[in-house]
């Protein structure tokens, strides 16, 4: 029994044992929210779709999490993305605390930035050259102003649903946050500025070829995420990736694949590295980025792709990107440590965790009669709760999903010791910690949690 599971056994029932249990939390979000906007820095740590107390965590080590209030959980927000190995993984720890004592930061080159270029080459064979950056909304929007660079064209397609960060172009119909808060887009994005994204359907090559005729010779690249991750999780239909790319390089545009949530993580080589087996020889998206993983939790990102493409950057080039704290030494030791851990044994447990929590998730919920179905990518998974008889494809699609039942599972999971996304937009994350005992301890929580839903 787990550590919030016990509490609730020894506890009486009602929103008094709630309120005990996470009374430091709730002082610590009221403290936030008089010196920052809603109390938080990312818009989906407030908890505002699924409402309650937003809890303050404190530590975390290999699966497990655990709050200001004290209660432990087993975690399957894996930090976003990056805990790859779990919380805290002794190895990813050493490695920082080795690069501190040599210095924070010294604004020059350290060995690290050209041993994690040389990394994340030998794991992802479409990339001849690396830049890192510090977050994957930089690496984004460095990736277009290269497509731009390259080709002297303005206009950049992205697809509904998909999120590449907060840059202002790339802020339409984006999922994540946005997706979360019914948001179609930010205010302060200029009229001129959003006119340069166009938003079309995911999984619809019609839509691309009709866009690219309309707008010849104006296009510069499409950004797709490898598979959408940010609405939960939408892989490609089977052909799409593959004539994605066809049209866009028929039509003399690039394409920059989005790996920042997928790399390292959907495989080892990233969802593309699943999808590039089933590729004609030689077809490849001409940029990608990533972040999350490549940072092993520090602040850390990078672009990549062909030689040609990436050497347009200064100092080599006309395109500009620079950054104080771009191959930060502390960022690089501990992305270069999460890759050189993350082995096939790695990716077994991670695929090994998904198969057994995609398992026990739709025998909880088909035992309480939840119509649902869950979404798969490599090692990612999300649930999308209502009556899908057929695969979602789109934005639309998984817009129509009942998040009321999300809400209601979402609670009773974190009731029962589980921390969850608090959106129905966002992937769920396994790490290398998530073994059987751990798995067996989600299951536990997923009844009531299903006939949570099941009520709502
Ligand atoms: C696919 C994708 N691209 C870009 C980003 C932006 O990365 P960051 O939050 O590090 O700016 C994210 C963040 O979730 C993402 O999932």
């Amino acid at each position: 029994m787990s550590a919030a599971q016990q509490a609730a056994a020894s506890h009486p029932a009602g929103s008094e044992r709630a309120a005990q249990q996470t009374a430091r939390s709730a002082e610590y979000a009221a403290r936030a929210s008089n010196v920052i906007p809603g109390g938080v820095n990312s818009p989906v740590r407030a908890f505002g779709s699924v409402g309650g107390t937003p809890r303050f965590f404190v530590r975390g080590s290999g699966a497990t999490v655990t709050d200001a209030d004290g209660t432990e959980y087993v975690d399957l927000v894996g930090a976003w993305g990056p805990a790859l190995l779990g919380h805290a993984h002794p190895a990813v720890v050493a490695a920082v605390q080795e690069a501190t004592g040599n210095g924070l930061g010294f604004g020059a080159s350290v060995p690290g930035e050209f041993e994690l270029a040389e990394e994340i080459i030998a794991r992802m064979p479409d990339v001849e050259r690396v830049r890192l950056v510090s977050t994957g909304t930089e690496a984004t929007m460095t990736a277009i102003r290269i497509a731009r660079g390259a080709t002297s064209r303005p206009l950049i397609i992205k697809f509904a649903g998909h999120y590449h960060g907060h840059s202002d172009g790339l802020l339409a119909a984006a999922g994540s946050g946005l997706a979360t808060f019914g948001l179609p887009g930010s205010a302060g994005v200029t009229a001129e500025n959003a006119a340069q994204t166009l938003v079309l359907p995911y999984n619809d090559l019609a839509a691309l070829e009709h866009a690219f005729q309309a707008h010849e010779g104006q296009i510069a690249a499409v950004i797709t995420e490898s598979a959408a991750a940010n609405m939960g999780i939408l892989p490609p239909d089977p052909g799409f990736t593959e004539g994605l790319i066809r049209t866009a390089h028929a039509h003399g545009a690039l394409v920059i694949t989005d790996e920042v949530l997928t790399g390292f993580r959907a495989s080892a080589a990233g969802f593309w590295g699943i999808e590039r087996e089933t590729m004609p020889t030689g077809l490849a998206p001409d940029l990608f980025t990533f972040g999350k993983v490549v940072g092993g939790g520090l602040p850390l990102a990078a672009i990549g792709g062909r030689r040609d493409l990436m050497e347009l950057l200064a100092p080599l080039g006309p395109v500009y990107q620079g950054g104080t704290l771009s191959g930060n030494p502390l960022a690089v030791a501990a992305g270069l440590a999460t890759l050189r851990h993350a082995d096939a044994t790695v990716y077994e447990r991670l695929a090994a965790a998904a198969d057994a929590l995609t398992v026990e998730v739709e025998d909880a919920l088909t035992a309480a009669g939840v119509a649902h179905r869950v979404q798969r990518a490599g090692t990612l998974l999300s649930v999308l709760f209502g009556e899908y008889p057929v695969a979602p494809a789109t934005y639309d699609d998984v817009l129509r999903q009942n998040t009321e039942q999300h809400r209601a599972f979402f609670h009773a999971m974190l009731a029962g010791g589980v921390n969850l996304p608090p959106s129905a937009f966002e992937a769920w994350f396994v790490s290398a910690a998530h073994d059987d005992r751990v798995i067996g301890q989600i299951a536990e929580a997923l009844p009531a949690a299903a006939r949570a839903a099941a009520a709502a």
